[in-house]
């Protein structure tokens, strides 16, 4: 049991709420700090009280902070929320609010950021504000204090497109054609031979290739946390976290995980609609699974890492970060290492909902990539971490599971 005083940012969100129940479990002293978008939460309850979730950052923008259940009304405070935890509504944006949330904290999990696909551009500032402006306003602070420790939330969407093998070895293709598309051509092909490219297992030390502005916001994340552990002998664990799921994900939303999407439109009794061909290939991991990766990585953070080969460090050096022993980046992609494919999953779901069964469109979305699967070694060997919700129990439960109701735009 740890005692540590962790602050978990976004711990009112999807993810972070399941982070804040395992990082309980092992004894943690909680804390969490999240604006409660308007965006992901809907409106706050008792907001004439309570500062708006999208307010700007200023100097008289403080937080609202609430303990447990003895507090005065909690205009804020979600109603899930453990009462063993210490609540502060407020955006990692603002430099007086992190101020007070980093008060006696040991260890940080950032897990707080504007989520989604960044198909409108014109979303990209807040996109960059709330992602790499916070990103940078907290390490500031956590500088200030000298707090060292950082696990951060990174996404599999700074590898781009998957790994593929074909006639000249290994390859990264680029984004795929409308024109192939529409001729129902959804693999990759091998310049070479023309024939479809073999995708493979993506590693940490792949090249990184973000193609939208959320993708590109989470990688700025991490080369933020790079120059930070540097500057200040910091350890930052980044999680790569794959195609996340499990209850409390976010419903129907254009941003919703397409497990979310297969699971509402069963329950409205629809068959799930399966773009291109169903044989897009991903690796789903449970949320529960990612809040161990996620206390893996805060002990990770505790410890002495030392690069201990030239491939290590070369491996670190490519992931974007130092390889000296004062400040430590290390990547760590969190999959739970199994290749399903989005029909799959929506066959599982439709089966275990006894729900009708999914239909191959043939349609697509111009930008997905076709086929992204994880190699999760690296975790497993250096923090110990592996996925422990297998795809078929997973899916059975999520097909029932609640879900976080959908906000109106
Ligand atoms: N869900 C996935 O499949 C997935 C995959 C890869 C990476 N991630 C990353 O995991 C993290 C958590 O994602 P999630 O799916 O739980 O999203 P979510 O939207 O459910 O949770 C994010 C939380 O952060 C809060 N938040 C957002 N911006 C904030 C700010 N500026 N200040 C304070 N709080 C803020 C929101 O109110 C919300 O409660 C994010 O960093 C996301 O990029 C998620």
């Amino acid at each position: 049991m740890t005692g540590e005083h962790l602050l978990i940012t976004g711990g009112a969100g999807f993810i972070g709420s399941a982070i804040v129940d395992a990082a309980l479990a092992h004894g943690y002293e909680v804390r969490v700090l999240d604006s409660l978008r308007a965006d992901v939460h809907g409106p706050v309850p008792g907001s004439e009280a309570a500062p708006r979730a999208e307010a700007a950052p200023g100097p008289d923008h403080g937080p609202t902070i609430e303990h447990g259940p003895a507090a005065r009304a909690p205009a804020a405070r979600p109603a899930s929320l453990d009462p063993r935890v210490e609540f502060v509504h407020g955006d990692v944006t603002d430099p007086a609010v992190i101020a007070s949330a980093l008060a006696g904290i040991d260890v940080v999990c950032h897990q707080a950021a504007k989520v989604g696909l960044g198909v409108d551009f014109a979303d990209a500032p807040d996109y960059v504000h709330s992602n790499e402006v916070g990103t940078a306003v907290l390490l500031a602070a956590m500088a200030v204090r000298g707090i060292r420790r950082l696990v951060l939330a990174s996404s599999m969407v700074v590898y781009g497109e998957g790994s593929y093998r074909g006639a000249n070895g290994f390859t990264r293709p680029g984004p795929r054609l409308a024109s192939d598309l529409d001729a129902g051509l959804f693999d990759p092909l091998d310049p070479v031979t023309g024939q479809a490219l073999e995708p493979v297992l993506v590693g940490e030390s792949d090249p990184l290739d973000p193609r939208n502005v959320y993708a590109s916001s989470k990688l700025g994340q991490e080369y933020l946390a790079t120059a930070w552990a540097r500057s200040t002998g910091g350890r930052v664990a980044a999680l790569r976290y794959h195609n996340v799921y499990g209850p409390g994900m976010p419903q129907n939303t254009p941003y919703a995980g397409v497990a979310s999407l297969f699971r509402s439109a069963i329950e409205r009794d629809e068959a799930p609609r399966v773009y291109e061909d169903g044989r897009q290939r991903r690796d789903f991991v449970h949320v529960r699974d990612v809040a161990a990766a996620n206390i893996a990585a805060l002990d990770f953070t505790a410890t002495q890492f030392t690069p201990r080969s030239a491939a290590v460090s070369a491996d670190i050096a490519s992931a974007g970060s130092t390889n000296s022993d004062d400040g430590i980046f290390r990547a760590y992609n969190v999959g739970s290492g199994i290749v399903h494919t989005i029909g799959d999953m929506a066959a599982a779901l439709a089966a275990a909902a006894g729900g009708p069964a999914p239909i191959v469109t043939g349609q697509y979305r111009l930008g997905d990539v076709r086929h992204i699967t994880a190699s999760s070694e690296r975790i497993r060997q250096e923090l110990g971490w592996s996925a422990e919700v297998s795809f078929e129990a997973g899916m059975r439960e999520f097909a029932t599971a609640p879900l976080r109701a959908a906000v109106r735009p």
